[in-house]
């Protein structure tokens, strides 16, 4: 549905594709969406879970990655808990639901509920052959969920992907937003383009149909300006988002008149237009080396 006399999405196959790095693990995504804040808890997989489950129910070819190695919950959240396979002994088929391609840490773990004590280099490499070796196969977003404090994960991505862009994360407090200022600085100092906004829990209605704004407000707009990027939506506080999150089926899909699933709805469409615009933005401007693969040079780019 078009937002606000905008124009709408394109269609799957109207769509563009990133640029490609040398040797890219994920030759057949057209776009990679990270979604990250420098805060745990204002509702990145939420968000996540749902704009991908949103993008598939568009019609949109979808995976969803979850890059939380500490913190899975891509597996309670979509309710899958099987194994992957692997057909040829080489590659990793990923698991599915509701039409979406999902890979996490969680679904090769004895025991979700134990403590990943793995140390920076096997998360690195653990992300990588997620990246690597499963078998996305062709996909038109594939939706990344990121730790909390994602510095070194961003940092290791960018060296191996060139991501469409990160969405970043936010509450309307500003204790929330002093934390994900620095993930947005994050980004700019490695050349990863802030696609927008997204502020979570910004109020809640109650029985009464009145309005609460339980956390303040005006986090969302400050991010927003900061990173110089748009305020993509507001999603309000709704006990269904977690409910749903919890029993494993997305809001999205579980209830999508809610007002919440609306949000979700809307903000996907953003994200896709936003998605656009960035290659747009890519072909007119200069080219940026973020090669640090084989061959290519270790060298990052330098903060503006
Ligand atoms: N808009 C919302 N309304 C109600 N509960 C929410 C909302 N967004 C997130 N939650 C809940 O808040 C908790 C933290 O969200 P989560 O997405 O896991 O955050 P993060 O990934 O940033 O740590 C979860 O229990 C989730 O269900
Ligand atoms: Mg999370």
């Amino acid at each position: 549905m078009p937002i606000d006399g905008a124009p709408s999405a394109p269609s799957p196959h109207a769509l563009r594709a990133r640029a490609l790095m040398p040797n890219d693990p994920l030759p057949g995504v057209k776009n990679i969406v990270l979604v990250m804040s420098g805060k745990g808890g204002v509702g990145k997989s939420s968000v996540a879970t749902n704009v991908a489950m949103a993008l598939s129910r568009a019609g949109y070819r979808t995976g969803l990655l979850d890059a939380d190695i500490y913190g899975p919950s891509i597996p309670t959240m979509l309710g899958v808990t099987g194994r992957p396979v692997s057909m040829d002994g080489k590659t990793i088929e990923p698991l599915a639901r509701f039409g979406v391609k999902l890979m996490s840490i969680g679904f090769l773990m004895e025991d979700p509920k134990a403590a990943v004590i793995w140390r920076g280099p096997m998360l690195h490499g653990a992300l990588q052959q997620f990246m690597k070796d499963v078998n996305w196969g062709e996909l038109d977003f594939l939706v990344m969920d990121l730790p909390p404090g994602t510095g070194d994960v961003a940092l290791t991505l960018s060296q191996q992907i060139k991501a469409t862009g990160a969405v970043v994360v936010t509450t309307p407090q500003a204790v929330a937003t002093d934390d994900v200022f620095k993930s947005v600085s994050m980004c700019k100092k490695v050349n990863i383009p802030i696609l927008g906004v997204v502020e979570n829990m910004s109020w809640f209605i109650d029985t009464a149909g009145v309005r609460h704004e339980l956390f303040g407000k005006g986090g969302g707009q400050a991010v927003a300006e900061f990173s110089g990027a748009p305020l993509l939506g507001q999603v309000p506080l709704e006990p269904a988002v977690r409910e749903w999150g919890d029993k494993g089926t997305p809001v999205v899909q579980a209830a999508p008149a809610s007002e919440a699933s609306k949000a979700f709805a809307d903000i996907a469409e953003r994200v896709v237009l936003a998605c656009e615009a960035a290659h747009g933005e890519d072909e007119a401007g200069p080219t940026i080396d973020r090669s640090g693969g084989p061959g290519g040079k270790k060298r990052l780019p330098v903060a503006k």
